[in-house]
């Protein structure tokens, strides 16, 4: 197969050009501080992906308030405190060739029970039953609170322009706080802010406004967007496709797709997946196809992408014009080079397994056995892709623990 497609440079409608067509998709790396700084580790973690040749590289969702965690160890950008680290941080991937876009995000109800004083979410619907022990039902945002979180979207982005990034992208997708308010199950407002597919997208345009506002109008800003939720009641394929025209309609650089949120994973593949999903590799693009007809704005396409083979095909198809990988560079951090090449990394994305129904079923196994291969690439050493899913899970258990102790008392 000819590398020929992943390696052609794209150019967004606002000028901007990639090096190529490979993007790192997010990946939460929880390397900040407990009390949310920005670590020398993430420089080393993103030197070496920008290394790889990779074209552009979204960096794990970083918090717009201190307040709202979605994890321990989250990065916060709240004001100027870290511009030297965060330089550093956009300076290891953009001195390589590489652009960096920050992806922030606001995880509303999403958040492990305790590590915050109060989750906020549109209305106060609690969690499926079986994932009450981990998630709390949150508290109806107020009127007050809604403009508040808008207002920080804009201020944080405004921090990532000034510390050099390339651009930002808002965290749309996987049922965090953005996703929270385009979904009939979460937001069952009956004001301003939902009641309505118009009413329910208000939210996601504010705050794309607000970052336009904040940044101008020549630095990209893109956003990650669900297909639809996979969960009964959810935000279906008709409503993100409206949205996405709303947000192409508002000037949005980028559109990456994706699926699914905590009470039904769809993202890293863990729901039935279908034969032709399977052969085709990525899980989302019939989605990308159907819209390609509707809307004019650059999409990029995210969730079982593998071999070089069928991301070139990807492309060749048209429905797409980025691809996203993200747990193959977990476990192979040099990856692109050889994808670039033509040539398939010899790692493999495997399910993660600890033996415990409840946890496999859930996206959160995925997350913790990936975040540890992260933390051994930014402490300057070597993934491990044979560690073992029920080790790595009691480990991170104990650390995700400890880690809610410690970012509590630093608040106190
Ligand atoms: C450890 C880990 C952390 C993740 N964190 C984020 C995140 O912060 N933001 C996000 O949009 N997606 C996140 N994802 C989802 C990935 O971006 C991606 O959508 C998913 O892994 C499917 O792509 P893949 O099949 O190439 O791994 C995370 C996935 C993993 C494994």
């Amino acid at each position: 197969m000819s590398p020929h497609l992943l390696n052609q440079p794209l150019r967004l409608p606002n000028g901007t050009v990639l090096r190529n067509r490979l993007v790192k998709s997010a990946m939460s790396e929880a390397l900040g501080t407990y009390d949310n700084h920005v670590t020398p580790r993430l420089v080393t973690l993103y030197r070496r992906w920008a290394k790889s040749g990779i074209g552009l590289l979204m960096t794990g969702n970083v918090m717009i308030d201190r307040r709202a965690l979605g994890e321990p160890g989250n990065v916060v950008i709240e004001d100027e405190s870290d511009l030297p680290l965060l330089r550093q941080w956009a300076g290891a991937a953009t001195e390589q060739g590489a652009a960096i876009w920050v992806q922030l995000n606001h995880p509303g109800k999403q958040s492990p029970k305790g590590l915050n004083a109060r989750n906020i979410s549109p209305s106060a619907v609690p969690f499926r039953a079986d994932l009450t022990n981990f998630f709390e039902t949150p508290h109806e945002a107020t009127e007050a609170e809604i403009e508040d979180v808008i207002q920080r979207f804009g201020r944080s982005a405004a921090i990532c322009k000034k510390a050099g990034f390339s651009g930002v992208q808002i965290h749309g997708a996987h049922g965090y706080l953005v996703s929270q308010f385009l979904s009939p199950h979460h937001n069952q407002r009956t004001d301003g802010w939902g009641g309505t597919p118009e009413k329910r997208r208000r939210f996601v345009l504010a705050v794309y406004a607000e970052i336009r506002r904040q940044v101008g109008p020549e630095f990209p800003v893109g956003i990650k967007l669900n297909s639809a939720d996979f969960q009964r009641g959810g935000m279906d394929e008709a409503e993100s496709a409206a949205t996405i025209r709303a947000l192409a309609d508002a000037g949005i650089d980028l559109i990456e797709v994706s699926g699914g949120t905590y009470e039904a994973p769809a993202m890293t593949g863990v729901t039935a997946k279908k034969a032709s999903t399977v052969e085709r590799e990525a899980y989302f693009l019939s989605f990308a196809e159907t819209l390609r007809s509707t809307v004019n704005v650059p999409l990029m396409v995210t969730g079982g992408f593998r071999s070089a083979a069928g991301m070139n095909a990807a492309l060749a198809s048209g429905a797409l014009d980025l691809v996203g990988i993200a747990r193959l560079l977990a476990i192979d951090p040099d990856a692109p080079a050889r994808l670039l090449g033509g040539h398939d990394s010899p790692q493999r994305v495997q399910p993660i397994r600890t033996g415990i129904g409840l946890v496999d079923r859930a996206a959160m196994m995925e997350v913790m056995w990936y975040t540890r291969q992260l933390k051994r690439i930014g402490d300057g050493g070597e993934p491990r892709p044979g560690e073992s899913g029920l080790w790595a899970f009691l480990a991170s258990v104990a650390h995700s623990g400890w880690g809610s102790f410690r970012t509590r008392r630093l608040r106190a």
